[in-house]
């Protein structure tokens, strides 16, 4: 069987039975296909720069290789935990069970807080970030990638977590400009070092209501860390705290920005406005226009 006949062969068996997740828009029957056809042939890649690429030939163990890893996936393993990879920004990340796998939709987030993380190196030639509720990395990593005046600290309580970044860190040989060490928000920078000196706090946090974190779709919530999912009761828990404590730690003019969920952004918009730290508030959208992130700056 060629290569063509090969693909499509395959092709057919995934079609119909593979579930796509709205969450992971990049990933369709073809991007799928071709990610795991790549980890069969031993050299990992994102399922977005999968594609970007021509298939290798297989020799007739990656064929066998290659649909186990089919069978795996059709098993509702997350492609970026088969192929450890995930792209964020378009940066190359490992990905595994011990953290979320960075979402498309936090690509706002994170472009959001790039475009602040300039502006104030432009003024200041150095900007120094704290990226709170870490997981794999992705944010910090991010605007330590694209901005070479960034110093970064990440944070996380889970420390398989923390692990996941430092070996993502490694991974992307950032090593001089970003750090992380587990602790609860902000307990790891209760020190003079950042209070008051912060310019920029980044936080994705957990904001999905502790009743909807077991109804969750099985592929995520038996492969993905409830951690990285539960916002409390109401969903805002994190992002109460954040909000009430990013203060202590920003310049007057630092900015904390965060995702936040579906339905959330009046009443977070509201409380940030009311807070007497804050003398600006502005949102983000998304395409759909559902507000998804949200910045406040420090009086
Ligand atoms: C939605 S995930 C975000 C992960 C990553 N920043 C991203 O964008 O993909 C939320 C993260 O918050 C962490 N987390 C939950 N509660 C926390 C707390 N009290 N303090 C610090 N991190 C926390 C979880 O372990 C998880 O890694």
């Amino acid at each position: 069987m060629n290569k063509e006949e090969l693909y499509h062969k395959l092709k057919t068996l995934l079609t119909g039975k593979l579930i796509l997740l709205s969450d992971k828009p990049e990933e369709t029957i073809d991007s799928t296909l071709m990610a795991l056809w790549h980890a069969a042939s031993d050299s990992p890649k994102s399922v977005e720069e999968a594609v970007k690429l021509s298939l290798p030939e297989l020799t007739q163990d990656e064929i066998d290789n290659l649909e186990e890893l089919i069978k795996q996936r059709l098993n509702d393993i997350p492609l970026a935990h088969i192929t450890g990879r995930q792209s964020f920004m378009g940066i190359e990340l490992l990905t595994d069970r011990r953290a979320l796998i960075p979402r498309k939709e936090t690509e706002i987030l994170g472009r959001k807080a790039l475009e602040l993380s300039m502006n104030i190196a432009r003024e200041k030639n150095k900007v120094k970030v704290i990226d709170v509720c870490c997981g794999a990395g992705n944010l910090g990593l991010a605007i330590a990638h694209f901005n070479i005046n960034a110093i970064v600290a990440a944070s996380d309580l889970s420390q398989e977590a923390v692990d996941l970044t430092h070996d993502n860190i490694s991974f992307l040989k950032l090593g001089e400009r970003i750090k992380a060490t587990q602790g609860d928000l902000f307990s790891a920078f209760e020190t003079d070092d950042y209070f008051g000196k912060t310019d920029l706090i980044i936080c994705n946090p957990p904001y999905i209501s502790s009743a909807k974190v077991p109804k969750m779709i099985s592929e995520i919530s038996e492969n993905e860390p409830v951690l990285a999912f539960d916002g409390g009761m109401l969903g805002t828990k994190i992002i109460l705290r954040l909000i009430g404590e990013a203060p202590k730690f920003l310049t007057s003019g630092g900015w904390v920005v965060f995702e936040i969920g579906l339905g959330q952004g009046p009443f977070i918009k509201q409380l940030c406005e009311r807070s007497e730290f804050y003398d600006m508030v502005e949102t983000v959208l998304d395409d759909s226009g559902n507000v998804r992130v949200i910045q406040a700056r420090k009086l």
